[in-house]
C-alpha cells in the first residue's frame, strides 16, 4: 500500500499589525494535522515587514516544513523582497517559479496573475498597457511551467494565488473575474498533470473544481473556508499518496481530502 503524505493548506491570512495571537493557535492546529502546511498567498495585508515578523512568530511553533507564495497584497508597499527575506529566515520557503521537494512530494509556486478565463481570457492586443498586464500573466504561467518540468518524476502540488481556473472562482461578482485568476495558469498544470492545485485570493469563490482533464483545484481562502465550514478552523488536509513505482503509480496518484480535524 502506498505511503500518504498528509498537506494542510490556507491562503488570504492577510496578517496584519493586530494580528498577533490570532493566527498562531490556527496554525499550529493546521501543522499538528498534518505533514506538511502551505500557504497560498496574501501572507500579509499591505505587503508591509512588520506584517511578516507578526506572521513570522506566529509560525515559531510550527515544526512542520511551510511552504509559501506570495499574493497581490504582500506586493502592497513595494516590499516583497523584504518579506520574502523575513519569512526565509524564520524557515518559510518561499516559493515564485521555483520548487521544493519534501516527503517525496513536489511542490511549484507562483503567484500567478489575473487576465480572465477561457475564450474571454485578455489577449496581448492594443495599447501597451493591455500588453504589458498580458505579458505579466503569460511570464507566470512560463514560470509555473519551468518549475513543473522540473518536478514531473515525483507527485506533485501546484501552490498559486491566483486561480488557475474559472469554477473555484464562482460566486465572486462576475465583473471582477479577469482580476482573480488566468487559464493561461491551467496550460501547465494539466500538460505535466499535476496531482493537485492550491490557491487562494477568491475570497467568494467555491471550494473545489477541476480543470479540463479533471486535476483537482481547491480554493483555500480563509474567508470562504470560514464561511463554508462553521464548525471547523479554516484550513483544508489533503492526502496525496506517493507512488511505489514512480511513473506508473504516479497516475494514480490522486489526492483525496483528507478528514479534517475536530474545532
Ligand atoms: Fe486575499
Ligand atoms: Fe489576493
Amino acid at each position: 500500500m502506498a505511503k500518504v503524505v498528509r498537506i494542510a493548506a490556507l491562503g488570504d491570512l492577510h496578517c496584519s499589525k493586530s494580528s498577533q495571537g490570532t493566527l498562531q493557535p490556527l496554525l499550529a492546529k493546521a501543522a499538528e494535522s498534518a505533514e506538511l502546511l502551505l500557504l497560498a498567498g496574501d501572507l500579509t495585508d499591505y505587503g508591509l515587514p512588520d506584517e511578516a515578523k507578526i506572521l513570522a512568530r506566529e509560525l515559531t511553533s510550527v515544526r512542520v516544513p511551510v511552504v509559501a507564495v506570495l499574493g497581490n497584497h504582500d506586493y502592497e508597499s513595494g516590499k516583497a523582497d523584504e518579506l520574502r527575506q523575513i519569512l526565509a529566515e524564520s524557515g518559510i520557503t518561499i516559493l515564485d517559479g521555483d520548487t521544493c521537494e519534501t516527503h517525496g512530494i513536489g511542490i511549484a509556486g507562483v503567484k500567478g496573475f489575473g487576465g480572465g478565463f477561457g475564450q474571454r481570457a485578455l489577449a496581448p492586443w492594443g495599447e501597451a498597457t493591455i500588453k504589458q498586464f498580458v505579458r505579466e500573466a503569460v511570464d507566470e504561467a512560463l514560470k509555473l511551467e519551468t518549475a513543473l518540468a522540473r518536478i514531473s518524476s515525483v507527485p506533485s502540488v501546484a501552490l498559486l494565488h491566483y486561480a488557475p481556473i474559472a469554477q473555484t472562482v464562482e460566486g465572486e461578482p462576475l465583473e471582477i473575474y479577469p482580476f482573480l485568476g488566468s487559464s493561461r495558469l491551467e496550460e501547465p498544470i494539466n500538460t505535466y498533470r499535476v496531482t493537485l492545485v492550491i490557491h487562494s485570493h477568491a475570497h467568494r469563490g467555491q471550494l473545489e473544481g477541476k480543470t479540463t482533464i479533471g486535476i483537482p483545484v481547491y480554493n483555500v481562502s480563509m474567508p470562504l473556508l470560514s464561511r463554508s465550514f462553521a464548525d471547523r478552523p479554516p484550513f483544508r488536509l489533503f492526502d496525496v499518496p506517493l507512488p511505489l513505482v514512480n511513473d506508473i503509480a504516479r497516475e494514480q496518484a490522486i489526492a483525496h481530502e483528507a478528514a479534517p480535524p475536530p474545532a
